[in-house]
């Protein structure tokens, strides 16, 4: 039996590479961590009437996110009863019903089965309806208009689950009374690299950002603001704070007021500010505006002020993602604004986007010398910054200088704990343990 926990050393920063290429673990990553964690499916902003759907993934798991007649929110497993059939085939849409293109079994979009060719002279009236309809997620919840899904109904409650990251979420979702609003449409693409390689990237991994970047900062991508966190980092001034707020989750918080490439966004950022500060509170929007993060296991964000995208990192095997990626912005923003950050995101952040095409390059390339015979054999580091973490007085979390890997330590800590724990009451306890360890030292 494999030990789960023996292949990631916190205290040392080492994690083993096996994790990344492994047919067994990632097979596993699916029951423990996919089939177990709040995954994000979909923004209410794109499902604002009754009928609205989008169609979404809980890792290879096909899901069916609609707000019913009645304008409750539900996901169901996209599958049919009868015998398997993808049960709706659209990305979104809207739709009182649902009917399976195989033989014609048809849900209520609250999930319920609602017809059945040949009921009565197939089935004699004696199939029960009532239990065969759509599977549901088991729980269901929104954080600032993001709805995530279990399957697990033992999982602690959104906001637990999210804990301290919701605290940071603001400064990033949450800044005017009209929240964020999703931009129509789903950007689809493939890498050939395992789903940990992006997600502990936009955990906070802003070591490699001077670097992977450097040919595209160099000729003005990311604008003014680009070219000084590549110097100062280059300089060892840093970028700003690592947060590492528990649950695998992470983020980067950096001094505001935020600044853009663009001068329609950055004169809107500044003549909006004020405000902002009045809303989130001089402490959250002006030590910890978020620049990036992401949410166990698998949903990132990238800053709300200069390149505005959310993304899932779907896995399609231990050496495949498929990327789903979406633009985001203020809903009260002018349209200028929004069209200067639709704008950047083609540029920068999306499958023609040239930082995206550097992130890439290198997700595929450690997963393919992670399988080697002999590589496999060799950890990898993460120890920048260890030992260096502290609390902050104001900051909740375990706090760092940036760049640092505190907060990927703290995500395949959290990934260890979870593969290694039958149920939730465990993954919390060890939790539990840890930061009251934290807490003495
Ligand atoms: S598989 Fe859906 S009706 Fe048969
Ligand atoms: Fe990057």
């Amino acid at each position: 039996m494999i030990d789960y926990r023996s292949f990631v050393d916190a205290k040392q920063g080492l994690v083993d590479r096996r994790i990344f290429t492994d047919r067994e673990v990632y097979e596993m990553e699916l029951e423990k961590i996919f089939a177990r964690c709040w995954c994000y499916l979909a923004h209410e902003s794109q499902i604002p009437n009754p009928g609205d759907f989008v169609s979404a993934y809980i890792g290879e798991d096909p899901v069916l996110v609609v707000r019913d007649s009645r304008g409750k929110i539900n996901a169901f497993l996209n599958t049919c009863r009868h015998r398997g059939m993808r049960v709706c085939r659209a990305d979104q849409g809207n739709a009182a019903a649902f009917t399976c293109t195989y033989h014609g079994w048809t849900y209520g979009n609250d999930g319920r089965l609602v017809g059945v060719p040949g009921y009565k002279e197939y089935y004699y009236e004696e199939l029960d309806m009532e239990q065969w309809g759509l599977v549901p997620v088991a729980q269901v919840d929104s954080y600032h208009g993001f709805i995530f899904g279990t399957f697990d109904a033992e999982a602690p409650s959104l906001l637990d689950y999210l804990g301290d990251m919701a605290w940071y979420m603001d400064t990033m979702f949450n800044w005017s009374e009209g929240g964020t609003e999703v931009v129509g449409g789903v950007h689809k693409w493939v890498i050939p690299c395992n789903w940990k390689f992006a997600a502990d990237n936009f955990q906070g991994d802003s070591y490699h950002f001077p670097l992977t970047h450097i040919s595209a900062i160099k000729v003005g991508f990311g604008g003014g603001a680009a070219r000084r966190a590549e110097q100062d980092t280059n300089r060892g001034r840093g970028t700003g704070t690592s947060v590492y707020p528990g649950f695998g989750h992470g983020t980067t918080v950096q001094p505001a007021p935020p600044t853009a490439g663009d001068p329609a966004v950055n004169a809107y950022l500044q003549s909006t500010f004020p405000q902002v500060k009045d809303r989130l509170g001089e402490l959250k929007a002006g030590r910890a505006w978020n620049i990036h993060g992401g949410i166990f296991p698998n949903f990132s964000y990238l800053g709300a002020h200069s390149h505005p995208t959310i993304r899932v990192w779907h896995p399609r095997g231990p050496d495949k993602i498929e990327v789903w990626s979406w633009g985001f912005r203020d809903k009260a923003a002018p349209e200028d604004v929004k069209e200067a950050w639709r704008l950047d995101l083609i540029w920068t952040f999306c499958m023609s986007g040239v930082f995206e095409q550097d992130d890439g390059e290198n997700w595929d390339q450690c997963t393919v010398s992670s399988a080697g015979t002999v590589g496999r054999r060799y950890p990898f580091n993460f120890q920048l910054g260890l030992g260096h973490e502290r609390r902050d007085e104001d900051l909740p979390g375990r706090i760092s200088s940036s760049p640092s890997e505190t907060n990927q330590i703290g995500f395949y800590d959290f990934w260890a704990d979870l593969m290694s724990s039958e149920r939730w009451t465990d993954v919390l306890a060890k939790q539990g343990n840890k930061s009251k360890m934290e807490s003495r030292s």
